[in-house]
């Protein structure tokens, strides 16, 4: 999917630039929640967990890798390192409550992701910039791996979620949404 030319480089404008760092943010965000999941894992050694972790990390590790083939097109987050950090906190924390706080937690993220995606693709379908189509479409791409983690994950959830659970859930998803905002910005 690396279709995306890394030879021009022309600045995007303001608004792209921000919805490409945000997305570009969250997707290192992404890798590091999994590293956290997975550190844990070691300890637990969860047969389940791991291999929807690896494979988890191995997909979002692919999604940014081609927001970073685009990183000389705009100013990737000042605050990468507090996204890896909170990604990282949130992958660790869900790992020690138990696999179905995992789940629970990359449903929530996943499920913000797919309507931030969306509405990015929406708005970026507006505007005019080099290679529109290939980043939209690798957009859309993205989003059909983030929609199948955050059913995955709701599928591998052996119990409905009760109040604690429900709380951090708001949390994570409050969370993501005040991310994407800084990220957009910083
Ligand atoms: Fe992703
Ligand atoms: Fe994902």
């Amino acid at each position: 999917m690396n279709s995306v030319s890394a030879l021009d480089k022309t600045r995007y404008a303001h608004s792209i630039c921000a919805e490409l760092r945000a997305s570009h943010a969250g997707e290192t965000g992404a890798v590091w929640i999994y590293r956290g999941i997975l550190l844990v894992n070691r300890f637990k050694r969860d047969a389940e967990i791991d291999t929807f972790a690896k494979h988890h990390l191995a997909t979002e590790k692919d999604h940014l890798i081609q927001f970073e083939n685009l990183i000389h097109r705009f100013r990737g987050s000042a605050l990468l390192i507090l996204w890896m950090f909170a990604g990282f906190m949130m992958g660790v924390m869900s790992m020690l409550l138990g696999k179905n706080w995992v789940y629970y937690t990359i449903y929530k993220v996943e499920s913000f992701v797919d309507v931030h995606y969306r509405q990015q693709i929406d708005a970026l379908s507006k505007l005019e910039f080099l290679e529109k189509d290939e980043i939209i479409s690798m957009m859309k791409m993205c989003n059909l791996d983030e929609q199948s983690h955050r059913d995955e994950a709701l599928n591998g959830m052996t119990n409905k979620p009760g109040l604690a659970m429900r709380i951090w859930g708001n949390l994570v998803g409050t969370g993501s949404q005040y991310a994407v905002a800084v990220a957009k910005l910083l």
